[in-house]
């Protein structure tokens, strides 16, 4: 097999075999496939695209890169919740431990921090003590015993995709739907669960700013998902604005703890309700989405999801006293208003000015390896359709006190609404299921 060959045969729009996909996939790892042909497959690739066939093999090849978690010692079906990412998103947090409570297994690896998003790894160790590095063996112990764990995704799953990614993000090549598939669903299967639920955010503060490209990646990673033998279902929602109030990691985590107190904000609340209920069914623990809802809301209202949060965190290091009393996660040095310059409805919020603004305060670390410091973050208090009084708080900020970012932080943030004297709806919240069974709008 020749590279030169299999490039131009797709450059000149042709579809590739398995075995050519396999190749290039490999000799990349191995060192066969130069840096610069791989750049220029993957610009071949965002022209062309990829048919669906195209799209699995690439996965898979992927998927073939690296370790492929073995959780054959818990019995059940395993499911797994992925999000592309927005500003404020910590539904895991919430989703994970209710979803165990109401019958699931829920054993999933998760990332860190994502440009403006932070992971929720990085949230969860605002708890003194937790552990998410856990081995293969303690992870499948804890998930056997309170049918949740999260832990952080090494990167022994399908490493192909992380030189893969850095090249697409020197060369123009990363907003191209087939390569965002592979590159999710080629983590998501090599991480072993039997079934998926996607979480694919639209709107300005997320990855896919357009509805039809957010459609059109969920059937290309359900369709994936699918064509590997997993029970795959995507679910698309608007990323509009932040998701709930709190933006950052410790403010994150106790609005999460919140929400499984059923006090939680009514947005994230929903998105809970319905993501959880997908999973249920997914897993075949309910016979139907009326019984998978019902599961989840009482879990709520009784606090299962809570203790069951204890669980893990105990199960992991930590101590379950954070869930009763969140004063002990880190407190930020001084906490700051951020008030409102003009009166009216609060007509958009611009979640990636948002989530620019938490990262300026230092909500995110400088580096890799520069440790985060979790007490900061925005607490909103106002959200789209909200009216609002000049002078009134729009959001606290929790700093570390340094005033030259909280300035630069204030100005990024208040250029982020958009206030008006006209009425305004909160945007909606979900747009489409997508399934093996086709697209159903909401
Ligand atoms: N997230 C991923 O893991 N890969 C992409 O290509 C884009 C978002």
């Amino acid at each position: 097999m020749n590279v030169y060959e299999i490039i131009k045969k797709k450059r000149d729009g042709l579809e590739l075999s398995r075995d050519e996909i396999g190749f290039m996939i490999d000799g990349f790892i191995n060192g066969q496939v130069k840096e610069y042909q791989m750049a220029a497959f993957l610009m071949a690739v965002y022209f062309r695209g990829m048919s669906a066939r195209e799209c699995l093999d690439l996965t898979l090849a992927m998927v073939d890169s690296g370790e492929k978690v073995d959780l054959s010692e818990i019995k059940g079906f395993k499911i797994d919740k992925h999000s592309t990412g927005g500003v404020g998103d910590k539904t895991t947090l919430v989703l994970a431990p209710l979803v165990a409570a109401s019958g699931g297994i829920v054993a999933k690896m998760t990332g860190r921090e994502l440009g403006h998003t932070g992971g929720t790894v990085d949230k969860l160790e605002s708890i003194e003590g937790m552990q998410l590095e856990l081995t293969k063996e303690r992870f499948i112990e804890v998930v056997n015993k309170i049918h949740v764990s999260l832990i952080c995704q090494t990167a022994s799953l399908a490493p192909a995709d992380k030189y893969i990614y850095a090249l697409r993000n020197v060369t123009a090549t990363v907003d191209s739907i087939p390569l965002i598939a592979s590159s999710i669903m080629s983590k998501k299967l090599a991480a072993g669960t039997d079934g998926i639920v996607l979480d694919v955010k639209t709107g300005r503060g997320a990855f896919m700013q357009k509805y039809e490209d957010a459609l059109a990646l969920s059937r290309t990673m359900v369709d994936i998902g699918e064509g590997a033998g997993k029970r795959v279902v995507a679910i698309v929602t608007s990323m509009e604005q932040p998701l709930g109030y709190a933006v950052g990691n410790a403010v994150e985590l106790q609005e999460a703890m919140d929400t499984l107190k059923g006090r939680g904000p009514k947005d994230l609340e929903a998105l809970v309700i319905e993501l959880g209920s997908q999973m249920l069914f997914l897993s075949g623990v309910v016979s139907s989405k009326r019984e998978a809802r019902d599961r989840i809301e009482t879990n709520m209202k009784t606090k299962k999801g809570l203790e069951k949060l204890g669980d893990l965190i105990e199960a992991q290091g930590g101590t379950r006293t954070f869930i009763e009393n969140p004063a002990l996660l880190p407190q930020p040095k001084q906490k700051v208003k951020v008030n409102a310059e003009g009166s009216g409805y609060v007509q958009k919020i611009d979640a990636l000015e948002v989530g620019l603004a938490s990262m300026s305060l230092g909500a995110g670390g400088k580096s890799k390896d520069e440790p985060i410091d979790h007490s900061i973050g925005i607490i909103l208090r106002k959200k789209v359709g909200d009216k609002v009084n000049k002078g009134e708080p729009l959001a606290l900020f929790c700093t570390d006190g340094d005033s030259r970012k909280i300035e630069t932080a204030k100005e990024k943030f208040l250029n982020a609404y958009q206030i008006g004297r006209k009425r305004a709806e909160p945007p909606k919240l979900f747009y489409a299921k997508v399934s093996r069974d086709g697209v159903e709008e909401y």
